[in-house]
């Protein structure tokens, strides 16, 4: 039997690896002062429909479905999905633990598995993981640009250098009502050709015309309306505040208008990360400001803004720049007894020194020769081996072998442990 296609198992160098990114994040996250949030895999369907919106593609297409069973006190059995983006279910738990009533700037992020019914492909996957950051309950365009900074940071915390930042603004509601009226216009007469659904499409969400992968869609965009030509002013005066606080902060960006983001919820600042690394899926993270949504979780709107980044992109990315290291951690010792006397020795040692947090790796066969051994020690990446035989036994003593440069020592048994510690690589 294999995995289910589009997600994979995750082991040996590749984990270690993994963890060692996870490590990196988590210090840049916490330096900001990010607190952790984990909500469940699982969501009831409207947490998604309600916020991502029923004509995005992620709703329509991508969300996996399982039925609960429904026991005694659950007479219809319900439709539940699995997570395929973090914000939504996020607000859902701010709301539902009344977090927004606190009061000052609330600061979280989550690191996460999400799942979506996609085409996998190289950088897509259908169960993929996500580092997200949300910032709560300020609308100041400091906000904004502390967000976009903060992902900047993180790139920039692996000496990753080939990226943009994408910025544009969606502004308030009346400007998007405005500007999509403007897109109907341009856009119409060639939407014409375009296939059934598509038009559909077109008419019920015009702003996402222009993140159409169609090739003639794409030409016509070039010269499309531009969004910041309809911002009203009070969202134009705060996307002009979000850029100059972004070049104070040093954070280089190019404005892009056609950055709409394929979620519903977004209204004024939208970015994305993109990087040539990566091939076709380009994005290597993306977010924006979701000021309404807390409405449709059935409160009062207050501000947000946050953005996720896609572990495996960045993965991807640090891979191809070189940039990618490990935090195995692998054992100070191997322990090799030569014979049953110095097996019994060694073992009593091992769950000794383990007790103690000094990692220890030995093999349980008891009759092996010293060339088996040093073999597993090899396999088992140790730093040193400790070695008796039948003659170390009897004196008490045991051979200390420094398996990088093979020189080695004979010393009494009971300095075992504290040569080891001095000698562990720190
Ligand atoms: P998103 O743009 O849908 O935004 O996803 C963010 C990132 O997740 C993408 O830029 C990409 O790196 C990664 N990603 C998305 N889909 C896949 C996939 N199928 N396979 C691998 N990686 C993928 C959101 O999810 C928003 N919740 C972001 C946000 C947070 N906005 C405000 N706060």
């Amino acid at each position: 039997m294999k995995s289910v296609r589009g997600m994979h198992d995750q082991w040996g160098t590749a984990l270690h690896q993994w963890r060692w990114v996870e490590a990196q994040i988590y210090r840049v996250l916490e330096t900001f002062g990010y607190e952790e949030i984990r909500t469940p895999v699982l969501e009831h369907m409207e947490v998604f429909s309600k916020a991502v919106g029923e004509d995005t593609e992620i709703v329509e297409k991508q969300m996996y479905q399982v039925q609960d069973r429904g026991g005694s006190s659950e007479s219809t059995p319900e439709i539940l999905v699995l997570r395929p983006e973090g914000t939504a279910a996020f607000i859902r738990a701010v709301v539902e633990h009344g977090i927004h009533l606190q009061g000052g700037v609330g600061r979280y992020f989550y690191n996460l598995p999400m799942f979506r019914y996609e085409r996998p492909q190289k950088g897509r996957l259908r169960q993929f993981h996500q580092f997200g950051a949300e910032l709560i309950l300020s609308a100041a365009p400091e906000a904004d640009a502390e967000c976009i900074s903060l992902l900047d940071q993180i790139y920039k915390a692996f000496g990753l250098k080939e990226y943009s930042i994408r910025l544009n603004s969606l502004g308030n509601t009346a400007s998007r009502e405005a500007f999509k009226t403007a897109l109907v216009s341009y856009f119409g007469p060639h939407v014409a050709q375009l296939d059934e659904v598509a038009q559909k499409k077109f008419h019920r969400t015009p702003l996402r015309i222009l993140d159409s992968k169609d090739e003639k869609i794409q030409a016509l965009a070039k010269n499309a309306p531009r969004i910041v030509d309809y911002l009203e002013p009070k969202s134009l005066e705060h996307y002009e505040a979000v850029k100059s606080c972004l070049k104070t902060s040093g954070v280089d960006f190019v404005e892009d208008p056609t950055i709409v983001r394929g979620l519903d919820y977004y209204s004024e600042t939208t970015f994305e990360f993109t990087s040539e690394l990566l091939g076709a899926q380009s994005a290597l993270g993306g977010g924006g400001r979701y000021d309404g949504l807390s409405e449709r979780f059935g409160v009062a709107s207050f501000p947000a803004i946050g953005w996720a980044l896609g572990m495996e992109r960045l993965i991807l990315a640090l891979d191809q720049s070189g940039l990618l290291r490990s935090n195995e951690s692998l054992p100070v010792a191997y322990f090799a007894p030569l014979g049953k006397g110095a097996f019994e020795k060694l073992y009593g040692m091992s769950v000794d020194f383990r007790r103690k947090g000094i990692s220890v790796a030995m093999s349980y066969e008891k009759e092996k020769a010293l060339k088996w051994q040093l073999k597993q020690a090899d396999r088992a990446r140790a730093a040193f081996a400790v070695i008796i035989g039948d003659n170390e036994l009897a004196a008490n003593q045991a051979i200390i072998k420094d398996l990088k440069s093979g020189q080695q020592s004979t010393i009494p048994l009971n300095d075992i442990e504290a040569e080891l510690l001095r000698r562990a690589p720190k």
